[in-house]
């Protein structure tokens, strides 16, 4: 989960690398370092912590150079210190590596390497790559590409690499296994980075890479090959969002202006779904509708935040298309034998597309024989390309590392796909999918009228900021809500912070209440179960123990024993989470910045998590 970025071309290589590097580093951020090629020799320089301490240790006088390669770390071997920063090099100071990933042998490879003299310097996993380069390079006549090809061979885990060498600058070479890494073409100049965030200024053209494949970048062209040498047809496409869409826009934070995109975003994903005839649109999902009718049962897995966006759809799509719908945490999934087959469709939910834990739940479903669709927010990203089908989210580029609006667009994506499934499995009719789709299109408006009136709401909430704990209480498909709103709280600000479904509180959590204990209930939408009324007796028995009660609450509803009631436009009862979710981000967000912790990179966190 690091950041990656390399360029050679006619610019002063410094700038796209380090400005490649600020877009990156919301997949870590605990050191930075860079390696530019001089000509005669590499410039190196790495520092731990934010890409700002790196940038204060340059000199002023930093040689004008056209290539290098740029690393920001999230530390897996060895802690986040200078000498752990990213590149590392050979012994003779002229190779440069730069990875994201795991090694998995790299103590064997060290000490293999150890034996031939090689001096390590660091206690990475990366290092003992540097070292082998160096040797392989020797002996395929210094072609860094038959070296990067050879050297993969050895290597077990996953990775991104890429090499630079004193003696060839201009030409970078990567690897990409299990790990992402894309390749941008530009007029006499190119790039390799983990996500086209990095160079979206420079080009919209990216290239994909595949799995062991390896790609080299001069100024001349972008060339790839397989393991074996053999060259590969380049994969191109158009990256579709624009640098401004990757800009705060103003906003204090990424994750507020996020939080503001949200209608649009909603609005984005649901667009063109409903043909004049009132059928469901999704091609995407690539399946006849005797496939979907052949469904037996469905397994959502994903991990965080979009793992409660799974559950949330459950609701749904029980509901909808009446097939049993189990959610599952992505890393639990595989180490227990799970029950799936042909007649399974497993759901992976993803914002990045490249969460190690979900694709390894993703190839272990398809190995049973289940039918995999993703639902992911980046293009040509890893679970996208190893899954069946994918339907993508319309969230656009989401920087800041909790994520905001791209649960609410998991939540609307797989709702269409619910849809979908019982209007063909015939458990919905026309008419319902209609009036279902019709209210799923007022749901940007009543998020927008949610964030009309933030002001209030932040206000409120720094009535909070001292809390030490906040408990979240929901019922029904707004305990998933609870457990986003505990998540975003403890992610953001540090707190302890827990999501309960009201109906356990009694089965032991209650106990944690004392007098001042911050409690935020949500009151779920009357429906046929009066699940309203239970959660205003939960409201009532917490308050009894000295809870200070706030409730998120549809307009009109009535409310008993809060001290402050947070009101959201009515929606019917499996639409409310979409408007339930936002005051909830709000409040994370805002106790954070109130505390004063690092609101788009919270502490030990990164946005794209590629290690199991
Ligand atoms: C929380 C958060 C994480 C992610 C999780 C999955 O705010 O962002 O919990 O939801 O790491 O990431 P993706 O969706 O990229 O697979």
């Amino acid at each position: 989960m690091c950041g990656i970025v390399g360029y050679t071309g006619p610019q002063s290589a410094f700038t796209p690398i380090v400005e490649g590097l600020r877009r990156l580093e919301y997949r870590g951020y605990d050191s930075a370092g860079i390696a530019l090629g001089t000509g005669t020799s590499l410039f190196v320089e790495k520092r731990a912590g934010k890409l700002a301490n790196l940038e204060g240790a340059l000199p002023a006088n930093l040689p004008t150079v056209h290539s290098g390669i740029g690393h920001t770390r999230w530390a897996t071997h060895g802690g986040p210190t200078d000498r752990n920063a990213h590149p590392h090099l050979d012994n003779e100071g002229k190779l440069a590596v730069i990875h994201n990933g795991i090694i998995e042998n790299y103590s064997e490879l060290k000490a293999e390497l150890e034996k031939r003299g090689h001096k390590f310097e660091s206690e990475t996993d990366t290092e003992s790559v540097a070292h082998l380069l160096s040797e392989l390079r020797k002996e395929h006549g210094g072609d860094l590409t038959a070296a990067m090809r050879a050297a993969v061979r050895r290597l077990r885990g996953s990775f991104t690499l890429l090499a630079i060498h004193a003696d060839a600058p201009q030409t970078i070479v990567g690897v990409r296994r299990n790990s992402p890494l894309v390749a941008g073409l530009g007029k006499g100049e190119n790039f390799l980075a983990s996500d086209v965030a990095a160079f979206i200024d420079y080009t919209k053209r990216a290239v994909e890479l595949g799995q062991d494949e390896v790609v080299t970048i001069s100024p001349e062209g972008i060339a790839i090959c397989d393991l074996d040498g053999k060259a590969l047809p380049l994969k191109e496409y158009e990256i579709t969002w624009d640098a401004a869409a990757a800009q705060k826009g103003g906003f204090a934070h990424f994750m507020l202006k996020e939080i503001f995109d949200q209608p649009k975003a909603i609005a984005d994903t649901l667009i063109g779904r409903l043909s004049d005839n009132d059928q469901v649109l999704l091609d995407e999902l690539h399946m006849s509708d005797d496939e979907i009718k052949k469904i037996k049962r469905i397994s959502v897995i994903a991990c965080g935040t979009a793992y409660h966006a799974g559950m949330v759809a459950k609701y749904a799509i029980e509901k909808w298309a009446k097939v049993p719908v189990d959610v599952e945490i992505a890393s639990e999934y595989r180490y227990r034998d799970p029950i799936v087959d042909k007649d399974s469709l497993v759901i992976a939910i993803s914002q990045s597309g490249e969460t190690m834990d979900l694709l390894m739940a993703v190839r272990h479903a398809k190995a049973a024989g289940a039918r995999v669709l993703a639902v992911c927010n980046t293009n040509s990203s890893t679970i996208p390309r190893e899954s069946d089908a994918v339907l993508y989210t319309h969230a656009g580029p989401e920087i800041a590392v909790a994520s905001t609006k791209a649960f609410l667009t998991q939540i609307v994506a797989v709702y269409l796909i619910g849809l979908k499934l019982g209007q063909v499995r015939g458990t919905l009719t026309d008419a319902q999918v209609k009036s279902l789709y019709n209210e799923m299109l007022e749901l940007p408006g009543q998020v927008e009228q949610i964030l009309e009136t933030i002001e209030p709401l932040r206000e409120l909430t720094r009535k909070f900021v001292k809390n030490n704990t906040v408990l979240f209480l929901g019922r029904g498909i707004e305990y998933p809500v609870a457990l986003e709103g505990a998540l975003k709280l403890k992610e953001l600000a540090y707190i302890h912070a827990e999501g309960f479904a009201g109906g356990e509180l009694k089965h032991g959590p209650i106990a944690l209440i004392e007098e001042g204990t911050a409690v935020i209930a949500i009151l779920p939408t009357k429906d046929e179960h009066a699940l309203d009324e239970k959660m205003l007796s939960n409201i009532q028995e917490v308050k009894a123990r000295g809870a200070r009660v706030v409730v998120i609450a549809p307009e009109g509803a009535e409310v008993i024993g809060a001290e402050h009631i947070i009101r959201i436009p009515v929606a019917s009862p499996l639409f409310q989470p979409v408007l339930a979710t936002v005051p909830l981000q709000v409040f994370a967000y805002e106790i954070a910045v109130a505390r004063g912790t690092d609101v788009d990179q919270p502490r030990n966190l990164a946005k794209s998590v590629t290690v199991e």
